[in-house]
């Protein structure tokens, strides 16, 4: 029944068999960068390894941060034509821990900043690690976006991810990013772990909202096959809170994060008195640095080699750093937009038109005649906004893809830095 669905929704959305889901093995294919206004930085080290993080990162040693430093100012110099003169909108950091690097992301940030220009500086980071003198520097990087992995405040949940810190020093992470005015100050908050009760929840909420925290994001916990947790749950069938429990939780969040005068922005994020949304996710296009990183074109979709070694002897032979990339049709980039559009919930129907030249409500009838005959969503002439029912079922579907995605890329990618080529449809 599922791949009846999967092949259906597959044939509608990506409609011409000439979109194919192909990542080849890249061999120094002529890619375009004049669309790129967003970059990422992938920090791979990270002092404690939770087991059940799916992105590609090594314990951290002073000498292997080292020889991953020069590595990516390599890459960066590597594409200094590629960025020269832009307006960046967003640089968003993440790993891994990126504050363990702290003097790389400094030179990182400076050589960037004498190539392009920058306006916004999005950081993830630990609890653990947020201290003043790292919050300081975060601030003197001219970071005005930052994210704390809180996860949950209840000690028992937190051993049980493989959190290394207690609900103390979460809320004093978040007391202290405050004081700091970033724009925004994000936090992330984990649910549906196993033996998670909806009071629990609902307590790691409260606490959530009387930190004042600018913005909440919401994941519940994904168990990807390859990771440790995915290893752990198939040998020792530990089980996740059923879908049904899920929805209930999730239900529950954004009702209580609304009530509490939060709004909306995405499938998994509530902001409340902040203008600046913080988002991982979310950007047109992008240039990713650091192993393992992904960059979108727009004609291309692209991964860096996930392995650190590979990475570096790749950008000191002067080779961009790729493992792998997939062309992209006209149909599949529309797809792309809409995908990311739906998972913000509001979908702004004329920038489709200003993007693609074409209709939104034509290109995709089928689904919105369905979204409208199941009240799971309301139109005016400007946007399309998503209600909670139609966000529940966006995210199931969503939900399958990505993690179909996320595991065969990520799953292929660690077993080979040099995969062949990876086949998504
Ligand atoms: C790249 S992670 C790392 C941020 C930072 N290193 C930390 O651990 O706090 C960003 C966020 O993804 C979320 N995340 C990571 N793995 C997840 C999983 N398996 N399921 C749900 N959320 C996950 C966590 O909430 C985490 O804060
Ligand atoms: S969740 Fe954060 S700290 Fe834990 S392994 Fe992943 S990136 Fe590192």
């Amino acid at each position: 029944m599922i791949k009846i669905l999967r092949y259906l929704l597959l044939r509608y959305f990506c409609l011409g068999k000439k979109d194919s889901m192909l990542f080849n093995k890249y061999d120094n294919n002529h890619l375009d960068f004049s669309r790129i206004n967003n970059l990422y930085i992938h920090i791979p080290f990270c002092k404690n390894i939770c087991p059940y993080c799916p992105y590609y990162k090594e314990e951290y040693s002073l000498h292997k941060a080292k020889d991953f430093s020069l590595s990516l100012i390599k890459e960066i110099k590597l594409h200094k034509k590629n960025i020269e003169g832009k307006i960046i909108d967003s640089l968003y950091i993440g790993g891994g821990s990126p504050t363990l690097l702290l003097n790389t992301l400094i030179e990182a940030i400076d050589l960037l900043k004498s190539i392009c220009t920058i306006r916004n500086i999005a950081i993830e980071t630990n609890p653990e690690d947020l201290t003043e003198e790292i919050l300081t520097a975060l601030k003197n990087m001219k970071c005005n976006l930052i994210s704390i992995g809180i996860q949950d405040f209840h000690q028992q949940h937190l051993k049980a991810i493989g959190r290394n810190y207690d609900a103390i020093t979460a809320l004093k992470a978040i007391k202290k990013a405050k004081k700091h005015n970033f724009d925004t100050v994000n936090i992330d908050i984990i649910f549906a772990i196993p033996g998670q009760t909806l009071n629990e929840l609902n307590e790691s909420l409260n606490k959530a909202i009387n930190s004042k925290a600018d913005q909440i994001t919401t994941y519940p916990l994904f168990t990807f096959p390859y990771s440790s947790i995915g290893k752990f749950k198939k040998l020792n069938k530990v089980k996740s809170p059923n879908s049904f429990v899920r929805r209930k939780f999730y239900f529950h969040i954004c009702d209580t994060l609304v009530k509490n005068g939060y709004q909306q922005i995405s499938v998994w994020s509530f902001i409340k008195n902040s203008q600046h949304k913080y988002s991982s996710v979310t950007r047109n296009y992008y240039l990713g640095l650091g192993p393992s990183a992904a960059t979108f074109t727009g004609n291309h979709f692209l991964f860096n080699v996930f392995d650190i070694n590979t990475y570096q002897n790749k950008v000191h032979s002067s080779k961009l750093p790729y493992s792998l990339v997939m062309n992209v049709s006209i149909n599949m980039e529309k797809l792309y937009w809409l995908y990311w559009r739906l998972y913000e919930t509001k979908i702004p129907i004329l920038e489709y038109k200003s993007l693609f030249s074409s209709d939104l409500l034509t290109d995709y009838k089928l689904f919105f005649v369905l979204l409208r005959v199941f009240r799971y969503a309301r139109f005016d002439k400007e946007f399309i906004y998503i209600n909670n029912n139609g966000i529940h079922y966006i995210h199931l579907i969503q939900n399958y893809f990505s993690l179909n995605f996320i595991n065969k890329v990520w799953s292929q990618n660690y077993n080979n830095p040099n995969p062949l080529g990876i086949d998504l449809k």
